[in-house]
């Protein structure tokens, strides 16, 4: 009876058997409809059930058709190869977070969290994890900031005229998205190597980003794929879709396209699609979303305000193990500095730590980093929080300082650790997972 009191909602991971169990607490909490074999399918060979996590109700009625068995509260992880600013790091995508509407509001969540954060700390392979929120005050309790952010566009009619002229190298190909995997993972996998927040997409994760069954368009046509190239072979995709409209009896065409991703190996490459896309015949309305802030289109249009960018947060990230978290990125200038920093959670963390870093060519330096505990005098002082937050180089710690978030001990220090975290290019994740 005692140990059901400290614990009313013991949390252990499921198993494969059980993923129908689990799935039912994420589909109530999420509103979800009903998923069709061939997505129940994908959902399972992108399931890791080791990494997952279920809180259970021990009184619950487990012949229950509300849930079939126990389970209240879910959670778990992908394990990800995420590139962060210079590097490409196993990373936590912590995912999967949902408790029953009968259950809210008990403690289930946090529990949830802190025992997460304990496993993927003792597994002691990834020194960050990062998730997306459905809500945005949910997970800074648990030390996750906000790492990145998100963008939507959207264009009326004749908005989207790219400036310049386009480069003549190069030609553009309509293939069905399935036949051009070899193209697009190729564009795909060397972006990865220096856009933080990419993760690496196994055949599941690509089989999730061509994910198209016919019920799920909205009455739009199929996804397709738009590849740019020149002689040395592919150089961007956009993956879209297309939606027929007319205006109501005035016989004027109306159409939306949608651009679920785009990514080009460089600068005339994206204009080439956009320039495409976004002057396509018949189309009134065009919308591209999970964009990244400073997307080089936004310097391309002709008239950028047309874009009309939503902006909004993107990933949140959490420092597991800080000296291999600090250590394996790079820095965008040499810093030698003392963080004094906070972590209720994560015990390890916490206290004082130094942070040199070097920037290969800089005075001659190799570019190595150290992180290091010591016991110097503290030149930044702030909670683990605001580390994650600025870990991938998007947020700036200045305006985290500004916000009385991060606090500078030493006279002078803030401005230069700011600036060796910033990072070219702003984190982007195009995926939710
Ligand atoms: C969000 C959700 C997981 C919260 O679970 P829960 O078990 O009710 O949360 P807890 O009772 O453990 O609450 C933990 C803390 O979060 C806060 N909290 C919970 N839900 C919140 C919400 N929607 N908005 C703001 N704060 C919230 C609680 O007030 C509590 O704060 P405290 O620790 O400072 O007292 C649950 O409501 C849910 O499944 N929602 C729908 C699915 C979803 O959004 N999942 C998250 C996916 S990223």
């Amino acid at each position: 009876m005692k140990s059901i009191m400290a614990d009313p909602y013991p949390i252990r991971p499921v198993t494969r058997e059980e993923s129908a169990a689990f799935r039912d607490v994420e589909d109530h909490a999420f509103h979800a409809g009903v998923m069709p074999p061939e997505r129940i399918a994908l959902w399972e060979r992108l399931f890791e059930p080791e990494r997952s996590l279920a809180a259970v109700d021990p009184s619950a009625d487990t012949t229950s058709a509300v849930c079939d068995g126990a389970i209240v509260g879910t959670a778990g992880a992908f394990t990800f190869q995420m590139a962060v600013p210079g590097a490409v790091l196993p990373v936590a995508g912590v995912s999967y977070v949902s408790v029953l509407p009968t259950h809210r509001r008990r403690g289930i969540l946090r529990s949830m969290m802190r025992r997460q954060l304990t496993d993927i700390a003792a597994r002691g392979e990834e020194p960050v994890a990062a998730l997306w929120a459905s809500e945005a005050p949910l997970y800074g309790r648990y030390g996750y900031g906000r790492a990145s952010t998100d963008a939507v566009f959207r264009f009326e009619r004749a908005e989207g005229a790219i400036a310049g002229q386009a480069d003549p190298a190069l030609s553009l190909r309509l293939v069905a998205p399935g036949d051009a995997l070899p193209e697009l993972t190729k564009v795909y996998d060397t972006a990865l190597l220096t856009q933080p927040g990419f993760f690496e997409r196994t055949d599941a994760w690509w089989a999730r980003a061509l994910w198209d069954p016919e019920g799920s368009r909205g009455g739009g046509g199929p996804l397709r794929c738009l590849v740019v190239s020149d002689a040395s072979g592919p150089r961007g995709y956009a993956l879209y879709s297309a939606l027929q409209r007319w205006d109501n009896g005035e016989y004027l065409p109306n159409g939306l396209i949608t651009v679920r991703e785009l990514i080009a190996a460089d600068a005339a490459a994206g204009a080439a699609l956009w320039r495409d896309l976004l002057s396509r015949d018949l189309a009134a309305e065009f919308v591209a979303a999970h964009r990244p802030p400073d997307d080089p289109l936004l310097y391309q249009l002709a008239d950028p305000r047309r874009a009309r960018p939503l902006v909004s947060d993107g990933i949140w990230v959490r420092i597991i193990d800080l000296p291999r978290a600090l250590g394996a990125r790079a820095y965008a200038c040499p810093v030698d500095v003392v963080l004094e920093v906070t972590d209720s959670l994560l015990a390890s963390n916490a206290g004082r730590w130094r942070l040199r870093a070097e920037v290969p060519g800089v005075a001659g330096a190799a570019g190595g980093v150290t992180c290091e505990r010591t016991s110097e005098a503290a030149s930044v002082a702030l909670d683990v929080r605001e580390l994650g937050a600025a870990y991938m180089g998007g947020t700036r710690l200045g305006a985290l300082a500004a916000a009385g978030l991060a606090t500078e001990v030493r006279r002078g220090a803030l401005g230069p650790l700011s600036a060796a975290m910033t990072w070219d290019p702003a984190p982007w994740c195009p995926v939710i997972f």
